[in-house]
């Protein structure tokens, strides 16, 4: 069986076939969108993309753009976004996703959202067949809300972890300087109606449910590449 993580790589650079010179290119977070933008970063280099400019997720992927000497912009010069490529903790064969085991869900679910085309890269491991199956839904929330928007989600049913980081386990702060609850469900039986609830809760910012947003799921498999599309 093929390693996990050559399955990353081929799912992010099958994804990276869809970008065409001059776009304007969302880049996501995390082991499997990294790759996708080391291709980017490579061919521009060798000149088999030209005129692509590029809008990150996070810090950390800003500065591997950088890194790689794709420009970057902001959404003052260009507020939409041509085609998005990002990681994902699950897919369900709606093209429903959890995200944000990395942390970045907040930046990226804002890119997404502007985004004409949302591609979603990911191993085997990331289907499910019901969104919360192995995943907990990651809640972005302002830290001073951090115990009432605990209890909420606690009286929605679930198990409520807040994330911590490092040797002193501090909590960890997302690039937007908030905290995250990660939210242990179990399988959801209606993700549109949960993801509506957190919402109603004052001081979360935002959720890791992105429902009908992707456009395309790659899921790269020991068999091979599968591609799932609405288009
Ligand atoms: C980052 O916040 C996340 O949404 C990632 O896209 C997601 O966790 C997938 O990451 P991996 O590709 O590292 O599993």
């Amino acid at each position: 069986m093929r390693d996990i993580a050559e399955l990353k790589v081929q799912a992010a650079e099958q994804a990276v076939t869809f970008i065409q010179s001059g776009m304007v290119v969302g880049l996501g977070t995390g082991s499997t969108a990294v790759h996708a933008v080391r291709a980017v970063g490579r061919l521009l280099q060798a000149g088999q993309l030209r005129h692509i400019v590029a809008i990150p997720t996070s810090e950390a992927t800003a500065a591997e753009a950088r890194s790689l000497q794709i420009p970057l912009v902001t959404f003052d010069t260009h507020p939409v976004i041509d085609i998005t490529i990002d990681g994902a903790d699950e897919a369900d064969p709606n093209l429903d996703v959890i995200k944000g085991l990395g942390g970045a869900l907040l930046r990226e679910k804002i890119v997404a959202a502007v985004s004409r085309r949302f591609v979603i890269v990911a191993d085997h491991s990331k289907r499910v067949t019901q969104l919360g199956s192995k995943a907990p839904v990651p809640v972005e929330v302002i830290p001073f809300a951090a115990r009432p928007v605990g209890d909420y989600l606690q009286s929605l049913g679930a198990r409520v972890e807040m994330r911590l980081d490092g040797a002193d386990k501090r909590p960890f702060r997302t690039d937007e300087n908030n905290i995250i609850l990660d939210c242990y469900l179990g399988p959801i039986a209606d993700p549109y109606q949960l993801a509506a609830a957190i919402r109603q809760q004052p001081g979360v910012v935002e959720h890791g449910l992105f429902l009908n947003m992707a456009t395309d799921v790659i899921f790269a498999t020991p068999d091979g590449l599968e591609h799932v599309t609405r288009l």
